[in-house]
C-alpha cells in the first residue's frame, strides 16, 4: 500500500516514482576493508540493508524493484565468499518471507537456477510460490544472473520454438523468453560504490533506463540515500528519442 504521508514527508509525488528500479548493490567488500574486517562482514551488513530498501520501495509505490545479488561472474570469487553469499540469500528469504507476504510483495528470481545449490533453488521456488497471488511490489532478485547469458538462452529458445513452428520472430517473442518475461522495462538503475559500469546487469531491459551512480557503499545506502536518488530521478527529463 502506497503511503501518501511518506511521499509528502520526502517531498516526492506519486507520478515521479519510477515504475521499475534496478539496483546494483556494490561495495560490501570495500566497506568491510575500511573497517579492517573480512569481506564477509560487509556482505552481512549489506544484506541487512535490503529490508529497508524493499519496504520503502513498497511504501513509495515503486512497481518493481530488481536487486542484483549474485552475477554469473561472481563464481570467480573465493569458494568461502560464494558460500557465504548463497547462505545470506537463503537466510534473507527464510527470515523475510512472512513479512514480504504481509506487505503484499510478490517475489521473483531471475538468473540461471540450474547451477545454484539445491537449497537456494528450493527457497527461491518456495518464495515465488508463496507470494504468487500478491499484488503489491514485485521484488525481483537477480541470482546467478548475467545479461549476456540471458540473451543467449532466449535466442536459443526462440530459435527452437521457431523451428518447431511455435512462434514468429519478433521483439515480443524474444522478450517473452527472457528471465524477466512479463516484467516492465527498467526505468532507473542505481549503482552504489562509485563504479561506473553495468557489470552485465539487464543490458536489454535497461536500454532506456535513467542511470544513477553514487559513491556510497551499499552497506551505507539507507532510506535517506534512496530518497535522494528518487528525487534525482524526479528531476530527469526522459525523451525516448523524441523531443
Ligand atoms: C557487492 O559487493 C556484493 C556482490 C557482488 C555480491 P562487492 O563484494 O562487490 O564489494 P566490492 O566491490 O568488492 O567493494
Ligand atoms: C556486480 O558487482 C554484481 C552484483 C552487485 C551482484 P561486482 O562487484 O561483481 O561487479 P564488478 O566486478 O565490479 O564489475
Ligand atoms: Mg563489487
Amino acid at each position: 500500500m502506497v503511503k501518501q504521508e511518506l511521499l509528502e514527508k520526502y517531498g516526492l509525488c506519486r507520478e515521479s516514482i519510477p515504475g521499475h528500479v534496478a539496483i546494483i548493490m556494490d561495495g560490501n567488500g570495500r566497506w568491510a576493508k575500511a573497517r579492517h574486517m573480512p569481506r564477509t562482514y560487509g556482505h552481512k551488513k549489506g544484506a541487512e540493508r535490503v529490508k529497508e530498501i524493499v519496504r520503502l520501495s513498497s511504501d513509495l509505490g515503486v512497481g518493481t524493484l530488481t536487486l542484483y545479488a549474485f552475477s554469473t561472474e561472481n563464481w570467480k570469487r573465493p569458494r568461502e565468499e560464494v558460500g557465504l553469499l548463497m547462505g545470506l540469500i537463503i537466510e534473507y528469504l527464510r527470515k523475510e518471507l512472512r513479512e514480504l507476504w504481509e506487505e503484499n510483495v510478490r517475489f521473483y528470481s531471475i538468473g540461471d537456477r540450474d547451477a545454484l545449490p539445491s537449497e537456494v533453488r528450493a527457497v527461491i521456488e518456495e518464495s515465488e510460490a508463496e507470494t504468487k497471488e500478491n499484488t503489491g511490489l514485485n521484488l525481483v532478485v537477480a541470482i546467478n544472473y548475467g545479461g549476456q547469458d540471458e540473451l543467449v538462452q532466449a535466442a536459443k529458445r526462440l530459435a527452437e520454438d521457431f523451428k518447431a513452428g511455435k512462434t514468429e520472430l519478433n521483439q515480443q517473442a524474444f522478450e517473452d523468453r527472457f528471465y524477466t518475461a512479463g516484467l516492465p522495462a527498467v526505468d532507473y538503475v542505481i549503482r552504489t560504490s562509485g563504479e561506473l559500469r553495468m557489470s552485465n546487469f539487464l543490458p536489454y531491459q535497461a536500454a532506456y533506463a535513467e542511470l544513477c551512480f553514487t559513491q556510497t557503499l551499499w552497506p551505507d545506502f539507507d532510506a535517506e540515500q534512496y530518497v535522494q536518488a528518487l528525487r534525482e530521478y524526479a528531476g530527469r527529463n526522459r525523451r525516448f528519442g523524441g523531443i
